[in-house]
């Protein structure tokens, strides 16, 4: 590719993957305490499938570059940016962009990737790796001895999340489709079939006491049982609203319904504690406590990857022209692991 081209996947309104279209133009210029990145790795994530559909909840107006995360090396630096950073590898969290050949952000907003990993590997964990550590060690603050409920444990965010609690000792109980259930008593966890049989019932079956934290990205109905799982002392973490990707209507209120319901319990005297996670919450009041916290939190997940106390396996690798395609394989159901676009 032409140094100066830039190649980009746009989202044009609701449409079936093969309705993205391939935009090219010139690779922008860095502004005040800004970088271009030259993108070497961006991901497929759940985020895509809802905005396709119109369904995510914060989605901006058509059309715009879908991309919930990158993996690139520094190609330039704006006024105010120190340019030793210009070749350096980079992680970063934007919501929508990534799907892209180059992109312009905030210096702030980067993360360096630590030396031994390679793009494509980084760029399995930032998202999900973000939400993941989050969610265990910020909101349900997990110790060592006690038992937790993921739903979805064979998921992008859900395997992370998994990893890192039987790392900080802490036993798992995981949802999951039955083809996945024999890698999942291999790494340790303890898997319950969510396609066929009660799951509540099964929980409580292995937890007659009740589970410390559950982790919920299911929504609609699941949140509800989520929360009767609770033990004493219990943390909600609902963190989506997979279940309703397809259904019509508001896109809000799914989450909406959530929000309402994690405040109802929090009102009720019984000692259990409801949230819902949000990757944004408190940027647009705190930017530079966000960032902090997320250069944090990214870095220790980017460690533990290298230092392979965690491992996100990479499903496929296509070109970003292939977009359509890979949103396709994702949304099938079929894979295990990241999709990641290049270049
Ligand atoms: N709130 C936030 O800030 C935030 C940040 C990141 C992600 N998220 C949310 O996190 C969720 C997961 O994202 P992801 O990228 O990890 O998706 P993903 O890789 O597609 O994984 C989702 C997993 O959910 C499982 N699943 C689907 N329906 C289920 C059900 N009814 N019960 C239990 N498991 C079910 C699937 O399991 P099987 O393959 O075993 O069938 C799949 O492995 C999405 O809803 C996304 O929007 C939220």
């Amino acid at each position: 590719m032409e140094t100066d081209r830039m190649v980009q996947v746009v989202l044009p309104g609701i449409v079936a993957p093969e309705g993205l279209e391939i935009r090219e133009g010139r690779v922008p210029e860095a502004g005040r305490a800004q970088i271009v990145v030259a993108v070497e790795a961006s991901g497929v994530s759940f985020a895509e499938q809802q905005m396709r559909r119109g369904r995510y909840y914060d989605q901006p107006p058509f059309p715009f570059v879908p991309g919930y995360d990158l993996v690139g090396r520094v190609l330039a630096t704006g006024e105010d940016v120190d340019p030793g950073l210009t070749g350096r590898r980079v992680a970063a969290l934007v919501k929508t962009g990534g799907w892209s050949s180059h992109v312009v952000l905030d210096a702030a907003d980067a993360v360096e990737v630590p030396e031994g990993l390679a793009a494509d590997e980084a760029e399995t964990v930032v998202v999900n790796g973000i939400t993941a550590w989050q969610m265990l060690h910020r909101q349900a603050r997990v110790r060592a001895g006690q038992t937790i409920l993921v739903h979805g444990a064979s998921g992008g965010v859900g395997s992370v999340l998994v990893q890192l609690a039987l790392a900080a000792g802490v036993a798992v109980i995981g949802t999951a489709s039955a083809r996945h259930h024999d890698a999942l008593r291999e790494r340790g966890v303890i898997p319950v079939d969510y396609r066929s049989g009660d799951v509540p019932a099964r929980v409580r079956e292995l937890a007659p006491g009740g589970v410390d934290a559950v982790f919920d990205h299911v929504g609609g109905r699941s949140v509800i049982d989520s929360w009767h799982l609770l033990a004493a002392g219990g943390t909600l973490v609902a963190y989506g609203s997979a279940s309703t990707r397809d259904d019509t209507g508001s896109k809000q209120w799914p989450v909406l319904k959530i929000l309402a319901r994690t405040w109802l319990w929090n009102t009720l005297p019984n000692g259990r504690r409801a949230h819902f996670y949000n990757i944004w919450a408190g940027r647009a009041l705190a930017k530079d406590r966000f960032r902090a916290r997320l250069r944090t939190d990214l870095t220790q997940v980017l460690t533990a990857l290298r230092d392979g106390e965690v491992s996100a396996p990479i499903a496929a690798r296509l070109p970003l022209t292939r977009a359509a395609e890979a949103l396709r394989l994702a949304e099938s159901g079929t894979v295990t692991g990241k999709i990641v676009l290049t270049p």
